[in-house]
């Protein structure tokens, strides 16, 4: 029997991430699938991070990645290029993760192209266009043009069926980011290079990379971290700061040179998962660590208004705290004064997936052809 030809296409670090478990699983069921990799390199260091770590070679590598690039050519790169690679491969089916520019882009290219598309991570929604921009756009388009539907939770197939979406083609397979975390954790167990922690402080992880969150709000996430240094005596801070340069200059203007702040480079992904499990307590605006801190037990307080991840938030283990200066340093406070709320957050808990979100999204593909 001919095999089903699947083009995995990603650009960002998060993505790489998410499908680096699937590419393994394509990979180690050869007999049924030709698997072919394109990266757009959206991200480029921080992508080729992850490349590095999963042992992913990618057949096309589209290199796309400029500096402080912007939606409009980021978004006809990805539509051109990727246009010459399903054009010439021809596959049986395009896959694309989550929401960013390359997801959309790539989608779009494959529709144009008459070749189905498969969405990874489909179905999360926070129902407002500008929060967060583009992504909650680029997810509701990327849906719109996908065929088959791999949705981490009831709650993103929930979302899907009210969009009107074919209930034929929805799968509830577990997040892949479950896969690659459970995968790192056990099988690359790792220091963090250059990071000297202080074992007597307790140690508080904090990204930060959103777009909504340029300019006046990350300037407030910053000062509530000078203001809680001040308060407390027994905490540190580890900021591995994003590299865009949107994020890196007001972070440094305000943090740099503190003793108890580590602002360090992005770190390639076993070095975080160590970081994470670490922490006391994780500050972030991103997705995927929203998904991965609550399976490590970790109190995860949340740099934004709304999230389209509202499983672990229902569990106790997340919380919305904004960008207000004052609400962040009054949540944090109590998570370090108060030991039953610390206790409350910190259960380890697993709404997003159970390791085998790959397993499944393999079986759905043996049968499309
Ligand atoms: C992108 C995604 C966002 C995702 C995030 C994950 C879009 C619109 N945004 O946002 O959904 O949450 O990735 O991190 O798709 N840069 C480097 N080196 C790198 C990566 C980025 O220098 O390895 C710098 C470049 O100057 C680049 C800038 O960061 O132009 C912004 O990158 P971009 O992908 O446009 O936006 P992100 O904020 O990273
Ligand atoms: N991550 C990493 N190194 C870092 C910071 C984050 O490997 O220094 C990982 C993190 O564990 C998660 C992913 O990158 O899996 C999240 O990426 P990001 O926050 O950039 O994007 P988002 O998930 O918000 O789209």
């Amino acid at each position: 029997m001919a095999k089903i030809k699947v083009l995995t296409i990603f650009g960002t670090r998060p993505e790489a991430i998410k499908m680096a478990p699937l590419v393994k699983e394509l990979e180690k069921n050869k007999e049924c699938f030709e698997s072919i990799v394109c990266v757009s390199a959206q991200h480029r260091q921080i992508l080729d991070q992850v490349l590095e770590l999963f042992k992913i070679k990618p057949d096309y590598d589209l290199n796309i990645m400029k500096e402080n690039q912007n939606l409009w050519t980021l978004t006809s790169d990805v539509l051109l290029k990727t246009k010459d690679v399903i054009e010439k491969e021809r596959p049986d089916v395009v896959l694309v993760h989550g929401d960013t520019t390359t997801s959309m882009g790539a989608a779009l290219s494959a529709f144009y192209a008459k070749v189905p598309v498969g969405h990874v991570e489909a179905g999360l929604r926070t129902f407002d266009k500008y929060y967060p921009f583009p992504e909650e756009i680029n997810r509701v388009f990327t849906d719109a043009v996908c065929t088959y539907h791999f949705a981490p939770t009831e709650k993103s197939c929930q979302n899907l069926k009210e969009s009107k979406i074919s209930e034929e083609h929805i799968y509830k397979t577990g997040n892949t980011v479950i896969d690659a975390l459970l995968y790192t954790v056990k099988n690359h167990e790792t220091e963090i290079e250059g990071l000297k922690l202080n074992p007597e402080l307790k140690t508080i992880l904090l990204t930060s990379h959103r777009r909504e969150n340029f300019g006046e709000p990350i300037k407030n996430i910053c000062k509530a971290i000078l203001e809680l240094l001040k308060n407390n005596k027994d905490i540190e801070f580890v900021y591995p700061v994003h590299p865009n340069p949107n994020v890196r200059k007001p972070v440094y203007e305000l943090l740099d040179g503190h003793e108890r702040i580590h602002l360090i480079e992005p770190l390639e992904y076993a070095q975080f998962c160590t970081l994470m499990k670490k922490s006391y307590i994780i500050m972030t605006d991103s997705g995927g660590v929203q998904e991965e801190a609550p399976s490590l037990g970790k109190p995860v307080l949340v740099l934004r208004d709304t999230t389209e991840r509202p499983e672990a938030v229902e569990y106790g283990t997340v919380k919305l705290v904004g960008t207000d200066r004052e609400k962040i340093a009054a949540n944090v406070q109590l998570l370090l004064s108060n030991e039953n709320e610390y206790k409350k957050m910190s259960e380890s808990i697993n709404p997003y997936g159970d390791g085998n979100a790959s397993k499944r999204i393999v079986e759905v593909l043996k049968g499309i052809k």
